[in-house]
Parts: structure tokens; C-alpha cells; sequence
């Protein structure tokens, strides 16, 4: 539930969002969502049919929400004991935008028996061509060959040029020490939308994210935030921002989302904070 999966049809069907299906019915059979976050809830969604578990590291679209350690162990343990597949959608989350390759590493750093996590399959995107538009999965033996050459494809799937540019991003994050930079920047940036939080309780109410991956809730009801009263709180704010000269979107209808990119500098960092209290001030005069 408040997943997002993307526009494919099996996406979309995947996704725990009724406003992604509209228009695109008949849905794709046999996707079903249970709350995020909820191991007690996946085992009792479990059928005899069931073949997978699919679930974001980090929920982007439904509002910046990490996985909890406890919940990617326990759904790796549900899984090898009920032979399902773990799949995870790192497309918004992955390739170092939480200050690690995958959004799970960076969940389960210091946790015991963390390292050792793995799904069996993972979607990536975004980052991963670092704007030029190229998407992947990887998945574990012995699944790897399921699918051999020819058997599924798209018109630009595997396109050498986007697979050279993939090649180049990935050289330029490790040159360029860029998850470490998501890592730190990141923190930084987190700090200073908890000072703002803090500062301003009737705007923000909880800041939450990994890296270059955050959010910020919005208080119910601000008062003083202007624009069309159907549109929902997250997407006047962004306006606001954008008017500001700031780049971010809404996550579901309460929550600002951060996801600058990853060579974002400190300096830029704090000029956006800037930006965003500028902004935070005005509405909580
Ligand atoms: C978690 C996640 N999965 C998938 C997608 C996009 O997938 P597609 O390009 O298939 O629409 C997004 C895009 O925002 C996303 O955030």
C-alpha cells in the first residue's frame, strides 16, 4: 500500500495506489497489497498461489518511508521459508542515492546478519543513467537465465548508447566518491530541514529519508498556503518552491520530496535550505 511501480500495466497493477489504476483497467490479475512496514500483514496476505513479494527500500511516491531492518530480514526469512522471490524496486531509491549502491545496504548497515541481505531480484532506473533514460534488473542464480535473449525486449531495451552512458555514470559516482557525497550532503541537508522543522512547528512536522532521498510532512491545514484549495498541501508548497527557484515534488498530499542530484555540493545544499526557509517563513508569519 502507497507503493508506486511505474506505468507498465504490470506496474501499475502492482502499485498500491488507486489514483495510478484509473483509465488503465483491466488491471493485470493477481497483485495484492498489503501496509508497508508490516511483516505480520504480509504473512497473512500469503496464498498457496503467491510467487513474489514486491516492495520499494524506500517508498518514494508514498511519502519517503524507509523499510525498517526488521522487515527486509523478515521478509528475506518469510521468503526462503515459503519459497517466494524478494523483489525489490530500487528504480527511485537505488544506485547510491541513499548513500549506497542499493537503498537496502544502506538500511541494514550495522545491523547483524545485515550484510549478508539480499534480494532476489532488483528493478533499477533514474540514477542509473544519471538523466539519460536507461532501466535494468538484476536478478540472482539461478534466475538469471529465465529469461534468455529474445524472449522479452522493447524497442530501446539494451541500447548500447544508454548502456555506454550507464557504464561512464557508474565511473563518474565511484571517481567522484559520489555516495559518500549522497551520505554526508545528505545529512547535512537532513539537518537543516530538522532546524527548519523545529523552527517552524505550524509548517513541518517530521523530516525523514537516507543520502539525497527526503522528505518533509507538512502540518495539516496551514493556514496561510496559497493556491487552488482542491490541489492538495504538497503540490501548492511545491509551488511555492519552485516560484522560490527551488526543483522538488509532492509525495502523496502531505510531503515535500527532496531528490537533488548526487553531486549536489554542501554550498548548493545550504543555498536550498535557504530557498525552502524563505519559503517556511513567509507562510508561518
Ligand atoms: C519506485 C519506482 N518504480 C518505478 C518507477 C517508474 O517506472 P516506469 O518507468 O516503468 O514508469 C518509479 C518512478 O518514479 C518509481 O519511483
Amino acid at each position: 500500500m502507497n507503493s508506486f511501480h511505474g506505468r507498465t500495466l504490470a506496474g501499475i497493477a502492482a502499485t498500491g495506489q488507486e489514483k495510478v489504476k484509473k483509465g488503465f483497467e483491466p488491471q493485470v490479475p493477481g497483485f495484492r497489497q498489503v501496509p508497508y512496514n508490516d511483516l505480520a500483514a504480509m504473512r497473512a496476505a500469503l496464498s498457496p498461489a503467491t510467487a513474489a513479494i514486491l516492495i520499494e527500500g524506500i517508498q518514494g511516491e508514498g511519502g519517503i518511508i524507509p523499510a525498517t531492518p526488521e522487515y527486509l530480514l523478515g521478509l528475506r526469512q518469510l521468503c526462503d521459508q515459503k519459497k517466494l522471490l524478494l523483489l525489490m524496486d530500487e528504480v527511485q531509491c537505488g544506485h547510491f542515492r541513499s548513500g549506497r549502491f542499493q537503498s537496502f545496504q544502506r538500511i541494514l548497515e550495522g545491523v547483524p546478519e545485515g550484510e549478508k541481505f539480499l534480494p532476489d531480484g532488483i528493478s533499477m532506473a533514474k540514477s542509473l543513467g544519471g538523466g539519460f533514460p536507461i532501466g535494468a534488473f538484476w536478478v540472482r542464480a539461478p534466475y538469471a537465465d529465465l529469461l534468455g535473449a529474445g524472449s522479452h525486449g522493447s524497442t530501446y531495451g539494451g541500447s548500447p548508447l544508454a548502456c555506454a552512458v550507464a557504464l561512464k555514470i557508474l565511473d563518474v559516482i565511484h571517481r567522484e566518491k559520489l555516495a559518500d557525497n549522497a551520505r554526508h550532503v545528505g545529512g547535512y541537508f537532513k539537518s537543516g530541514l530538522e532546524q527548519l522543522a523545529q523552527k517552524y512547528p505550524g509548517i513541518s512536522q517530521n523530516v525523514r529519508g537516507l543520502g539525497l532521498m527526503m522528505g518533509i510532512e507538512l502540518v495539516p491545514n496551514i493556514p496561510n498556503l496559497p493556491g487552488d484549495s482542491s490541489k492538495t498541501q504538497a503540490s501548492r508548497f511545491a509551488n511555492l518552491l519552485h516560484a522560490a527557484g527551488l526543483l522538488a515534488i509532492p509525495a502523496g498530499g502531505q510531503i515535500m520530496r527532496f531528490l537533488p542530484p548526487l553531486n549536489l555540493q554542501q554550498s548548493e545544499a545550504e543555498e536550498g535550505l535557504k530557498l525552502i526557509e524563505s519559503v517556511v517563513a513567509k507562510l508561518a508569519a
